[in-house]
């Protein structure tokens, strides 16, 4: 939950997302932000941001065969791993704020835990209020701030305290976007009107706190702060700090709060 994914990534970065943190994080929000959408039988989905395309397989099951799904990333290693993973689902690279549809193409848009990657939100918010019909939804699903995160906010203070202050921003990125009232000031301010949003907390799963801490601190720099010693400690205070969110099986279950926002055009 730790690298801005702007760039072009390798393939086996893809598939490890895929393999990994789609079941243990992103699965489990897919269902909310297609029914937020109102997605039905026959509709036309667009999914912004779709990574290896986890809510346009959601999106594609509710539409059924009269409808249809375009999936449109950045990365042409997600559309790669997408193109496999979701039959019958149209890909397209592209970047957020240049959609490669006409004006008033989709019934309904929907962009999960990716807001908070584009540089500038209130453009992006802008092209898919662009193409989405008249009447149609614009969804954006994005995590809640960093004090709202009862397990990770404990990560990220035991990892400022082994690894410094900095370590804080660099544990940060998936949370830039968590106010909801600063959100909802940007969905505005995009030439969309809100019609609904909630806050929910979802569930992400992880093997056990040990694969829980190195899943946030390998992939970012903060690893490369730490001695391996300094590691170790921080791994043994995290099995104590987040001990209520170890299940009876030894796995991990890790509440992240997030807010789904519904809005169409003005
Ligand atoms: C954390 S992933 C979320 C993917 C997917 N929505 C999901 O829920 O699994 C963020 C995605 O945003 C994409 N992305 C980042 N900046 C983008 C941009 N400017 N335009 C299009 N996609 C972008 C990345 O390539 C990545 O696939």
């Amino acid at each position: 939950m730790s690298t801005p994914e702007t760039f072009q990534i390798p393939l086996e970065t893809a598939e490890i997302y895929e393999s990994k943190f789609v079941p243990a994080l992103f699965a489990d929000w897919a269902p909310h932000v297609v029914d937020m959408g109102d997605v039905a039988v026959g509709h036309s989905v667009l999914d912004v941001a779709c990574g290896t395309g986890i809510v346009a397989r959601a999106a594609a099951e509710r539409v059924g065969s009269e409808g249809r799904v375009v999936g449109v990333d950045l990365n042409q290693a997600m559309l790669t791993v997408a193109e496999r993973v979701c039959p019958g689902v149209e890909l397209r690279q592209a970047d957020v704020t240049a959609l490669p549809f006409e004006s008033a193409t989709f019934d309904v848009v929907l962009c999960q835990m990716a807001l908070m990657f584009f540089p500038d939100r209130q453009a992006a918010i802008r092209e898919m209020g662009r193409v989405v019909k008249p009447q149609g939804t614009v969804v954006i699903m994005v995590p809640s701030r960093l004090d709202a995160q009862p397990a990770y906010r404990l990560l990220v203070e035991l990892a400022a305290e082994h690894a410094g202050p900095e370590a804080v921003a660099m544990l940060s990125a998936y949370w830039a976007c968590g106010d909801l009232d600063e959100l909802l000031a940007t969905v505005r301010a995009a030439g969309l009107e809100v019609l609904s949003a909630r806050t929910r907390m979802g569930t992400a799963r992880f093997g056990s706190i040990d694969e829980f801490v190195a899943v946030e601190v390998e992939s970012t720099p903060v690893r490369e702060r730490l001695t391996d010693d300094e590691y170790d400690t921080l791994r043994r205070e995290a099995n104590d700090f987040l001990e209520k969110f170890i299940a009876a099986d030894g796995t991990a279950e890790i509440p992240i709060e997030g807010h789904l926002v519904a809005a169409r055009r003005r």
